[in-house]
């Protein structure tokens, strides 16, 4: 049974079944390469864009995609110039926000924050990323890259490399590639390391990307230090190991990058972390166009 129905909210993609996430990897194509003609623009539909912290990409390809599907976009991410500087609690903001709009998308510090926002509101929610939860339109449009390099999600070798204890791109993506014929290996410091809830299967854990692990990987998923949760590491992609992968390995990053992956890669071929970025417009149309319809 598709989960993603008109006027359900979009928390998380742990309770989706392997049909539902191919279903979807299909439905995005749909709205990949312009292909916006399937929808009648309704102006009348106002989303609101309510970020709690930083973003570029995110709040953006929401804020373009809903404007080229014919809604309105109330943007809400100076938080200090509203009344959350006045002491006003999540659920009062989340009230109020959907009594005027059609769908709010969030984001926010706190795990779990999306799902309570839902409990509150009589629209609509998209989780945009919950503190060290989830981020579950990122791993749609990190699923729909790879979906697009190799046509399937089965049979692929992944690597996530980097901060896996506090990146919610990865606890999000972790969840799926689960569902799926994909071995994980796991590289990272060791205060870094993933969660013990998420793990499912045997990983090979290691502390750097060993030439066997970096030879037999399709898809190198490298992450930054979340430093604003109080993460600390050290650890980059050098050259070397660039050298030890694959030609028909992909490279892919959510961004932001800092030192982890320097601008050296980016004439590569094998990155794909700004496909991914662009990816990131048609997953987040099909999301909006299967929730307002
Ligand atoms: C990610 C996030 O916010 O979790 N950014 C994004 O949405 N592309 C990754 C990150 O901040 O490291």
């Amino acid at each position: 049974m598709m989960r993603l129905v008109k006027g359900n909210s979009f928390i998380s993609l742990k309770d989706y079944s392997r049909g539902d996430i191919l279903s979807v990897m299909q439905g995005i194509s749909t709205y990949d390469d312009q292909n916006l003609k399937r929808f009648i623009p309704n102006k009348k539909k106002l989303i609101a864009n309510l970020f709690y912290e930083p973003s570029t990409r995110t709040s953006s390809s929401f804020y373009a995609a809903a404007t080229y599907l014919g809604y309105e976009v109330l943007s809400i991410n100076n938080v200090q110039y509203s009344s959350v500087a006045k002491g006003e609690s999540l659920e009062d903001t989340i009230r109020t926000l959907a009594s005027y709009v059609h769908c709010i998308i969030l984001r926010h510090s706190e795990e779990g924050a999306a799902f309570l926002a839902s409990l509150v509101s009589d629209v609509p929610i998209i989780n945009a990323g919950d503190g060290i939860g989830e981020h579950p339109t990122q791993t749609l449009l990190d699923l729909y890259t790879i979906y697009k390099e190799f046509n399937r999600l089965d049979r692929l070798t992944v690597t996530l490399m980097g901060d896996l204890k506090y990146g919610r791109t990865i606890h999000s993506l972790v969840q799926v590639l689960n569902m799926f014929d994909v071995h994980i290996n796991l590289i990272g410091p060791d205060n870094l390391m993933l969660p013990s809830q998420y793990y499912k299967k045997e990983y090979i854990e290691s502390t750097v990307l060993t030439e066997n692990v970096a030879m037999s990987t399709d898809v190198l998923y490298i992450t930054r230090v979340q430093k604003e949760r109080g993460a600390v590491g050290n650890y980059a992609f050098t050259e070397k190991d660039s050298k030890n992968l694959s030609d028909k390995c992909i490279v892919m990053h959510p961004l932001p990058r800092n030192e982890e992956l320097g601008d050296w890669f980016d004439s590569d071929p094998r990155g794909r972390y700004f496909e991914q970025m662009s990816n990131g417009l048609a997953v987040r149309k099909y999301l909006l166009g299967e929730i307002l319809g």
